[in-house]
């Protein structure tokens, strides 16, 4: 069983697929059951972690929302490869991919009311913010 938004990665090959429409099945790639990808979450008010993996979320004075993820590398090796949000009642969602030198940022239209965040880290996977 598979549900909205959930993300599998095929530990063969590095496939990484989101789920658009729930089903029973559970995806396969390379011959093997892809693994689902569990969101974890930083602790933003941690003074300890100096590289974080949770996007910021914040208010802009035009209703809508800029999502940012300011302490992570972005090397060739190590970087933010994309940043996703999704409305509260998931019905729009937003993506946008980044790569190695650039400034992990970006701007959406959905409300921050109930917005949540998440990012994908080449080496350590998703992370969430609320
Ligand atoms: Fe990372």
């Amino acid at each position: 069983m598979t549900n909205k938004f959930e993300l599998y990665r095929c530990n063969i090959c590095g496939n990484v697929i989101e789920v658009l429409i729930s089903g029973d099945g559970h995806p396969v790639c390379c011959g093997e059951e892809m693994e689902r990808l569990e969101a974890k979450n930083d602790n933003l008010n941690s003074p300890d972690l100096t590289e974080k993996h949770s996007p910021k979320i914040e208010n802009l004075p035009d209703g809508k929302t800029c999502v940012t993820l300011d302490n992570h590398p972005m090397t060739d090796e190590h970087y933010i490869m994309f940043v996703q949000t999704i409305s509260q009642d998931k019905t729009e969602a937003k993506i946008k991919y980044f790569y190695p030198n650039q400034q992990v940022k970006m701007k959406t239209d959905i409300p921050s009311d109930g917005l949540s965040a998440r990012s994908y880290c080449n080496i350590h996977g998703v992370y969430v913010s609320k």
